[in-house]
């Protein structure tokens, strides 16, 4: 089965095909964190109409890099949930084109089991069930991954992302947008312990995460260090940011696979590329003997080949089945 997924939940356009599901024919990316970057943050309506503009020379970049033409498809794929509205409805509505115009099957994919399923394109003997946390811009969560469709939520933040604490902090240090990966990068030299950050737990909720304050606190040390005349650790920081991020994460994440009794615990989402909380988790996966699947960095942030990966394990829509379906800012796992 071959199928052609579009991606367009925020500011990267993605076009990609696989066949079988875990193999991947084509993975178009365009990338609009430039023209962001100018404003410090993703301006939802400069989104949509660059995805509006790049989308069909995607598809048209895609078919030439598997080296199939539209004919080949079997059905169309695309991310109908969760991220921002009108960014989802030129995706979907694309797509919903292409599916009646071709007059194959259409199979809207929510966007989270789609980074979980870039677990399946890079290891081709991975399957559910398994613990996977889910840690991106707008979500931290770690799921108990039943089965390629059924999984549940059992832990997560109850304020910020941990990706959306990433960028806020590089921003007010002045790395630009999206700024984890720099923070991530100017922190690897750095002191972790140079400077005391909060880790919160909420009560009675041991899986659930709060990063709100360790952002707060950090901004804070920031403005206070300036206002001083001091002169910032960056890399310090950086790096004492990052460890107080994965000591929330990681413990929380070891802690599910023990209670639900996995062995395989994977990882998904934008900060799944991050350094230091890849080094703790490997560290304490082989601590207690269990099994860990990170996904490649190119995996890690959003892509249309995780979309077009997870639409092979939803379920068979018939011909005309998903003609009228919407785009959703939220939805449920
Ligand atoms: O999954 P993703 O591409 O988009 C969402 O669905 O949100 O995640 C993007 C997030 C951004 O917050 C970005 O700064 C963060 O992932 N990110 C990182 C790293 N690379 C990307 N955060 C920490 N360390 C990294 N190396
Ligand atoms: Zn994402």
């Amino acid at each position: 089965m071959t199928i052609l997924a579009i991606e367009t939940s925020c500011d990267e356009t993605g076009v990609a095909i696989s066949q079988g599901g875990r193999e991947i024919l084509a993975n178009q990316i365009f990338s609009q964190a430039d023209l962001h970057a100018l404003y410090g943050g993703v301006v939802p309506e400069i989104a949509s109409r660059n995805h509006i503009i790049v989308l069909a020379k995607l598809v048209e970049s895609a078919l030439a890099e598997a080296g199939l033409t539209k004919a080949d498809l079997d059905a169309i794929a695309v991310t109908c949930a969760p991220g921002l509205i009108g960014a989802l409805l030129v995706g979907v509505n694309f797509a919903k084109s292409m599916a009646y115009a071709l007059g194959i099957p259409l199979i809207p994919v929510h966007h989270i089991h789609g980074h979980i399923a870039a677990n399946y394109i890079a290891y081709p003997d991975l399957e559910p069930p398994f613990l996977c946390l889910v840690v991106s811009g707008g979500h931290s969560q770690l799921v108990d991954v039943r089965d390629y469709t059924d999984m549940t939520v059992i832990g997560s933040t109850r304020d910020d992302a941990a990706g959306e604490c990433f960028d806020k902090v590089a921003r007010v240090l002045g790395l630009g947008y999206p700024g984890g990966k720099a923070l991530d990068d100017l922190g690897r030299g750095g002191d972790d312990t140079a400077y005391t950050l909060p880790r919160s737990t909420i009560d009675g909720a041991p899986l659930d995460m709060s990063f709100s304050g360790l952002k707060t606190a950090v901004l804070n040390l920031i403005h206070n260090t300036e206002q001083k005349g001091e002169t910032l650790d960056r890399p310090g920081l950086a790096a004492s940011f990052a460890a107080a991020v994965s000591n929330t994460l990681v413990p929380r994440t070891m802690q599910a696979a023990r209670d639900l009794g996995y062995e395989t615990i994977c990882v998904a989402g934008g900060v799944a590329a991050n350094s230091r909380i890849r080094r703790d988790l490997e560290e304490a996966v082989k601590r207690e003997g269990r099994t860990l699947y990170l996904p490649p960095l190119a995996l890690c942030g959003d892509n249309a080949a995780m979309i077009a990966c997870q639409a092979y394990f939803e379920p068979r829509p018939g011909l005309r089945d998903n003609l009228d379906i919407n785009a959703y800012a939220t939805m449920a796992i």
